[in-house]
């Protein structure tokens, strides 16, 4: 007997009750897989298709359910298409809607298939384009950042360089966005690494361990896109390693952007001073009518938790499942789906930021020079001309003693004060070790001379195109 209250699921053939509603309710992923539906039909094409090939479906049935996919894909581009709960997930309520509008041979759709093939299929070509994407908007940002030291170089812009976020040495404001677009190389580095990994197409790994029907994987890897078939079936539909790569690759992203968006909030600070943020990208408070806050980068890096979040979730789900399907897997979805959405939208609005952003040059250049950030360079001097580093350390750490107990920079030290301290120094060597100076020296490969600098941005510059 089967149940009367609710229309017949599409595996209903042995169960004598009707599923509970709360179970329904708990168990239904239509409301989000239903993103899947077009890389769900894709499939279902190739399949159909592949299944016409092998002889399996005669022409006029691989026609029939051909057409009736490419309609309700019509549909569902259209929204015209009534998504339902007691249909499941995306897969059945496509069945079911193919059944409607062609009758019983939309049942054959489904041979040699399972819909744990069909959903490991479907979710691998949505976060491979996902990946492929988000390479592509993070390499977008990459080229703005570039763009940004090109800019800043002409004027030989000079910002504070930090350790502890104290100030430690100058460098050059080119050469701290050259450290982001080394990052953000990587990153977009990681995303195509982990697209091509994912390379590979399950469908027909059926629901565990392969089918005895005479399929053709690879011609349906090959429709797909895909460059091979998995090798393995109980791999093909129990593993999540691609979408937990993924997920790594934009929690580790978010990681460089939450870094990048902390800084810009303390540079814009009325303390540091050092960047405008346009007004375009932020907001003012409803209560201090001075306020323009920084709520681009706040929320940049407040996302950055969603962003790791969603990769522990999937973590946490996989860790605990037997091969091979497990219905937990069902919860790999809205993961991927959070993290490719907020990282699309962060990614955008800083290409969008960050040429519109206004540097105080002078600002930069002043806190810079400030902090006894030349002391390393006048040990060097000293250790130049065969101190010991050790000993020069000792004698520079002293002269800053002094500067900082009479609130003085190294350079308004007397001349007396600092012959005391060594016989090689004096006022000229002081006044002469300004930050400029101290930037040009630093001319070590990947270091921040303005020479160093520019190789390194005209090789970022190739790498790119
Ligand atoms: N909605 C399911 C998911 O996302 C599809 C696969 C269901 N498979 C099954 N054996 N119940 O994982």
């Amino acid at each position: 007997m089967t149940n009367t209250t609710q229309p017949k699921k599409l595996w209903g053939g042995r169960f004598a009750e009707a599923t509970d509603g709360l179970v329904e309710l708990f168990n239904a992923s239509v409301g989000f897989d239903q993103r899947l539906a077009e890389q769900d039909i894709r499939g279902s094409l190739a399949h159909v298709a592949m299944l016409g090939s092998v002889g399996i479906l005669d022409d006029t049935e691989v026609a029939q359910i051909t057409d009736g996919l490419n309609n309700v894909l019509a549909d569902i581009r259209a929204g015209n298409f009534e998504w339902r709960l007691d249909r499941e997930d995306v897969h059945m309520n496509v069945e079911a809607a193919l059944r409607d509008r062609i009758g019983p041979v939309a049942g054959k759709l489904h041979t040699a298939r399972s819909r744990n093939d069909q959903v490991a299929v479907d979710f691998r070509l949505f976060t491979k384009e996902a990946a492929l994407d988000l390479a592509d908007k993070t390499r977008a940002l990459r080229a703005v950042m570039l763009a940004e030291a090109e800019k800043h170089l002409a004027d030989e812009v000079i910002l504070p360089g930090y350790t502890h976020l104290q100030v430690a040495q100058p460098i050059l404001l080119s050469h701290w966005f050259m450290a982001y677009v080394a990052m953000l190389e990587r990153d977009e580095g990681r995303f195509r690494d982990a697209a091509e990994r994912m390379d590979e197409s399950p469908l027909g790994s059926s629901a565990l361990a392969g089918t005895p029907w005479p399929i053709d994987r690879h011609s349906v890897a090959a429709a797909l896109g895909f460059a091979r078939p998995t090798a393995n079936s109980l791999d093909g539909v129990g593993s999540r390693d691609f979408a937990l790569e993924f997920l790594s690759a934009c929690a580790i992203l978010s990681a460089h952007l939450s870094r990048l968006s902390e800084e810009l909030i303390l540079y814009s600070t009325f303390e540091f001073g050092f960047i405008t943020l346009p007004d375009s990208h932020t907001t003012g408070s409803s209560i201090m009518p001075q306020k323009k806050n920084p709520d681009v980068s706040e929320l940049a890096r407040g996302k950055a938790g969603r962003v790791f979040g969603n990769l522990m979730g999937l973590l946490t789900v996989v860790k605990g499942t037997p091969l091979a399907y497990n219905k937990d897997l069902q919860e790999d979805k809205e993961g991927v789906f959070d993290s490719y959405d907020t990282l699309s939208i962060v990614l955008r609005l800083y290409a969008d930021m960050m040429p519109k952003t206004v540097w105080h040059a002078e600002k930069t250049k002043a806190a810079a020079a400030r902090g006894y950030s030349t002391a390393t360079d006048v040990a060097d001097y000293l250790a130049r001309s065969g101190v010991p580093f050790r000993e020069a350390h000792e004698v520079v750490g002293g002269l800053v003693g002094i500067a900082s107990r009479s609130g003085r920079q190294l350079w308004e030290l007397t001349d007396a004060e600092l012959k005391a301290a060594h016989p090689l120094l004096s006022a000229e060597v002081a006044q002469n070790l300004t930050v400029e100076e101290s930037v040009k020296n630093r001319a070590s490969y990947g270091g921040t001379a303005p020479l160093r600098v520019r190789e390194a941005i005209a090789a970022a510059r190739a790498a790119l195109e």
